[in-house]
């Protein structure tokens, strides 16, 4: 049926621009948010940052969730027993469990208050994260090309 499939595509289309959208908006707000916490800027009080991108990172990640399974939908016998998108898989939930993890540490509220350098516990963490979600970026990249 000509309407139905022109329907699904444009579904694909929409979902696959938002999943983009998603993913930059998350990464672009991440990355300077684990950069600071690393060390960079390190001038720069990390409250108003983090209030101002912890936000952004938190809708481009809602983006990405809700539109990633519309976009796997589309070929779920392609998807599925791929390791590559399975591995991706694992990294988001351990990259989101580590947000959740680090968000409750007192490291955080410490770091959210205290104007010196990060602690290490803090560092770690913006090393950890950007690694995980450098991945989940590259995994997602990847996959176009298996
Ligand atoms: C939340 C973090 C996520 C990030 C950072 C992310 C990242 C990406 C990236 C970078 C691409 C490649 C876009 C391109 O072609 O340039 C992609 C595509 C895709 N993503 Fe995600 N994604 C996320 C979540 C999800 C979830 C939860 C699912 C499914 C359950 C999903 C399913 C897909 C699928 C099916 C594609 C198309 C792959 C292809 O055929 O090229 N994504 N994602």
């Amino acid at each position: 049926m000509p309407t139905s499939c022109a329907t699904g595509a444009g579904r694909i289309r929409w979902s696959y621009t938002a999943h983009l959208v998603g993913v930059a908006l998350l990464f672009g707000a991440i990355a300077p948010l684990d950069l600071r916490l690393l060390g960079l800027w390190s001038t720069t009080p990390l409250a108003p940052l983090a209030r101002v991108l912890v936000p952004v990172a938190g809708s481009g990640l809602a983006l990405a969730l809700l539109t990633g399974p519309v976009l796997f939908l589309a070929d779920p016998r392609r998807y599925g027993p791929l390791g590559l998108f399975q591995f991706k898989l694992v990294l988001i939930s351990l990259a989101v469990f580590h947000v959740f993890w680090v968000h409750q540490s007192p490291a955080w509220t410490t770091g959210l208050t205290s104007q010196i350098a990060p602690a290490a516990r803090l560092r770690w963490a913006g090393l950890i994260s950007l690694t995980l979600w450098f991945s989940v970026l590259l995994c997602g990249r990847l996959i176009a090309y298996v």
